[in-house]
């Protein structure tokens, strides 16, 4: 049974997953530096761009923006909170028009036929929810894409430091006292958390040799009737660039979103947040920092790929 889907349906299909994911970046300072990289990597992608699909789109972040350039877009998404979550944006920012909505797995891309889109992008990690078939998956991707292709997946070199790290997502909370559910979860547990912390040599190894979060526990919590995390595939940057260019994709070039800020403790991350000018420099400064190649496997979650297709394939 094919339980990282199954998994994965039933956990961005949690009723509040629209509205949460809407509001990250009010929450979380990874999220503001990743949502900038992403969003500036993309605005440089555009030139010839008309027609965009965006796999695993969620409440729209990319979606919306590129309709606002006035892209056409098909927002392709396995949840449904998810999709009427951008479709109130969508009709808030008056894009509806030129947007697709499309309630689908990625695993399954058939309905769409080859070159069908000048972009395809996929980010913040759904490709890393399709396992055991993400290979495949970014096949798929490839093959609807006519010009460009764009990809961030689960890194694995920046997914280890949380197997050494049980607060680490306490560092980019942007407000301790925020009502968002899992801010207050972390804010409570934080002693906890580390109290009962012992280092797992073994667990660390068999992600570093498999790249496998998740597994044996989530697939017992689904069968409970739970909505565990996906069982998630972290990739490899050399890894990821080599499935590429096996579906023929050229000039691929990686990057590591969140490698800079991770290494800055978290007053001092509020300061810089809450001063604009500051804010706005940091950010200027992360995304030349995390664009090195040398720094690509330690974003702060994602590893993102960009590339070209060659016209005509
Ligand atoms: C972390 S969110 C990212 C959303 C969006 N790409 C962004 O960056 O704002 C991951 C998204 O992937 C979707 N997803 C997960 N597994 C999927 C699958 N197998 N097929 C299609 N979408 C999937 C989820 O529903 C969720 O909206």
């Amino acid at each position: 049974m094919d339980y990282s889907r199954l998994i994965a349906e039933r956990q961005w299909n949690l009723p509040d997953k629209g509205e949460l994911e809407s509001r990250r970046e009010e929450t979380y300072i990874d999220d503001i530096i990743q949502k900038d990289h992403l969003q500036r990597k993309l605005l440089e992608q555009l030139d010839g761009i008309r027609t965009v699909f965006d796999g695993g789109a969620g409440c729209g972040r990319f979606s919306i923006l590129l309709a606002r350039r006035g892209c056409r877009v098909t927002h392709f998404d396995i949840s449904q909170p998810m999709i009427d979550k951008a479709r109130e944006l969508a009709a808030q920012a008056g894009v509806l028009d030129r947007m697709t909505f499309v309630k689908g797995a990625l695993e399954d891309l058939s309905a769409f036929p080859d070159r069908a889109f000048d972009l395809v992008i996929s980010f913040d990690a759904p490709v890393s929810y399709t396992y055991p078939r993400q290979k495949e998956v970014i096949g798929e991707l490839v093959r609807i894409a006519a010009k460009r292709v764009m990809l961030s997946v689960s890194s694995r070199l920046g997914t280890l430091p949380y197997l050494a790290n049980p607060i680490q997502k306490n560092q980019f909370i942007l407000d301790e006292q925020s009502e968002d559910p899992f801010v207050r979860w972390c804010v409570e547990n934080r002693e906890r958390m580390v109290d009962r912390f012992t280092f797992d040599p073994r667990r660390a190894e068999q992600v570093l040799s498999d790249g496998l979060m998740g597994g044996a526990e989530e697939i017992a919590e689904y069968e409970r009737g739970g909505a565990p995390w996906c069982i998630t595939y972290t990739f490899l940057p050399d890894e990821l660039t080599s499935i590429l260019a096996g579906y023929g994709v050229k000039d691929i070039e990686l990057s590591g979103p969140g490698a800079y800020g991770r290494t800055v403790p978290r007053e001092v991350l509020v300061r810089i947040m809450r001063d604009p000018q500051q804010r706005e420099a940091f950010l200027d400064f992360c995304y030349r920092f995390d664009s090195n190649p040398y720094v690509c496997g330690m974003g702060k979650d994602n590893l993102l790929a960009v590339g070209r297709l060659e016209v005509p394939r």
